[in-house]
């Protein structure tokens, strides 16, 4: 890696040729911002932030940095929790915010054409005013840009019925290292046509290329939904329950996890911490939605959801009976993360197992604190079998904390391979969970994946340090 060269005066001069002296960004403040994103607390500054605005500029910029060996890192909202937007090898970071344009909403096929900066929330309203939906919505979605959401395949709480960022992404422009400019595939819903290009790049953390625009599916939009907060006595119980309703028949449009923690915890970072009356006994929550066209069927199912969990023994359940309510559960359920982080230093795991193995991977969780001497806050999609486990530092000393945490995690890691799981189920593995992937990948696993990196950017110089173990 120490191959890589660095910005000297030459490259400024050409950055600021192709793009305009304004749209190289120099000074200190600018890199200090474009430094971190919502990990933990890591910081590495670029050496130079290029504004780019169109997919012939990031074609010139990549095309110089492919022959000096510059580190390009692109950033979208800056809200990945796996640090995959750290320029840790310094280099040049790509700031993707002038790719704002929703450029198409095409409704004869339900498709939208948009490039990657436009915030996830800014679409999906967009395409709501057409009577359309764009389902997946990450806790972030009013920062986070689509760009990101396909580099990481993120999901967030629709995911469990309308599926993750990838089951939308129909064609990508992309730019190459060397800087050709190609799309991946066709502006359609089924395609036989050769390997698929698109669906390699969805999740590809930007390691293989950058996305200049984005052909998306969409759906027509569920206008009903209903909202019901269900308390349980015990967090397993809580778990155990979430299987049982979708065998019953059941597929709610979210099915959220919560520890008692979590709920408190973010309650207390509310702007607006009006009271949720907590039960002293009730230890876990499970926010559950369904959505459609039509009332009386989903008041049919919320019914049957309902009696489901009652015969499992949760607590008394509190239906949202208005916006304003449903506004405000989803509020708190959205800021878990910032809650978390605003109370302690922590690191966040991105676990996720099927779904009926919640239960065991929530209690290894407990047992491995126990272990080890941690506090852990869960909490997550549970009925994608999602668990976002939260581990805070609390009282541990530094040692324990880099030294001992990341053995357990290995632990906890280990279990939910067991289980048939996988590490990250929407945050990706980017810089501070790539040592990790050698527990769900063996060496030929991992390089195949090499090498599909080594085709696609054989001098390395996209978003290096990522993904890849480096023992
Ligand atoms: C969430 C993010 C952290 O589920 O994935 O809130
Ligand atoms: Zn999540």
């Amino acid at each position: 890696m120490s191959s890589f060269s660095k910005i000297d005066t030459a490259a400024i001069t050409h950055f600021q040729g192709l793009l305009g002296i304004a749209r190289v960004g120099l000074d200190q403040e600018i890199l200090t911002k474009h430094a971190s994103d919502e990990t933990e607390d890591l910081s590495f500054p670029p050496e130079l932030v290029l504004f780019v605005h169109t997919a012939k500029e990031i074609s010139n910029v990549l095309r110089y940095c492919n022959e000096r060996t510059i580190p390009v890192t692109v950033r979208g909202g800056g809200t990945g929790l796996s640090g995959g937007a750290l320029a840790i090898h310094g280099g040049v970071v790509l700031n993707m915010q002038g790719f704002n344009k929703i450029l198409n909403i095409d409704e004869q096929n339900l498709q939208v054409l948009v490039e990657p900066g436009v915030i996830t929330e800014v679409l999906q309203n967009a395409v709501k005013e057409k009577g359309l939906f764009y389902p997946p919505d990450p806790s972030s979605k009013g920062t986070c840009f689509i760009g990101g959401n396909v580099s990481e395949n993120s999901g967030g709480p629709r995911a469990v019925k309308y599926g993750v960022v990838k089951d939308y992404v129909l064609n990508l422009e992309v730019v190459l290292a060397n800087g050709d400019i190609i799309w991946t595939g066709a502006n359609v819903l089924k395609n036989a046509t050769g390997f698929n290009l698109t669906q390699l790049m969805v999740g590809s953390e930007g390691l293989l290329g950058v996305i200049t625009k984005i052909v998306l599916k969409l759906l027509p939009y569920p206008d009903k939904n209903l909202l019901m907060l269900v308390p349980f006595p015990s967090a397993e119980l809580a778990c155990e329950a979430v299987a049982k309703i979708f065998q019953a028949g059941y597929t709610p449009s979210a099915l959220e996890f919560m520890e008692r923690d979590a709920i408190e915890w973010s309650l207390k970072y509310s702007s607006e911490p009006s009271a949720l009356p907590i039960g002293d006994t009730v230890q876990a929550h499970l926010l559950i939605e369904v959505d459609g066209k039509e009332e009386d069927i989903l008041m049919r199912e919320i019914e049957g959801i309902a009696q489901v969990l009652e015969q499992m023994g949760c607590d008394e359940i509190l239906f949202a009976d208005n916006e304003a309510e449903k506004n405000r559960l989803w509020k708190l359920r959205r800021s878990v993360a910032e809650a978390v982080k605003a109370h302690s230093i922590y690191k966040e795991e991105d676990t996720v197992v099927p779904r009926a193995a919640l239960p065991q991977l929530l209690n290894k969780v407990k047992a491995l604190g126990k272990e080890f001497g941690f506090k852990s806050v869960c909490y997550g999609h549970a009925g994608d079998g999602n668990l976002h486990v939260n581990i805070v530092k609390g009282d541990l000393t530094d040692a324990q904390w880099e030294q001992d945490l990341p053995q357990a995690i290995h632990l906890l890691f280990e279990y939910v391979h067991a289980l048939g799981g996988t590490i990250s189920g929407e945050h990706g593995i980017g810089l501070v969970q790539k040592e990790y992937m050698s527990i769900v990948f063996n060496e030929v696993q991992l390089n195949l994946m090499r090498g599909i990196k080594d085709l696609f950017d054989p001098k390395g110089i996209l978003n290096p340090g990522k993904v890849f173990p480096t023992c």
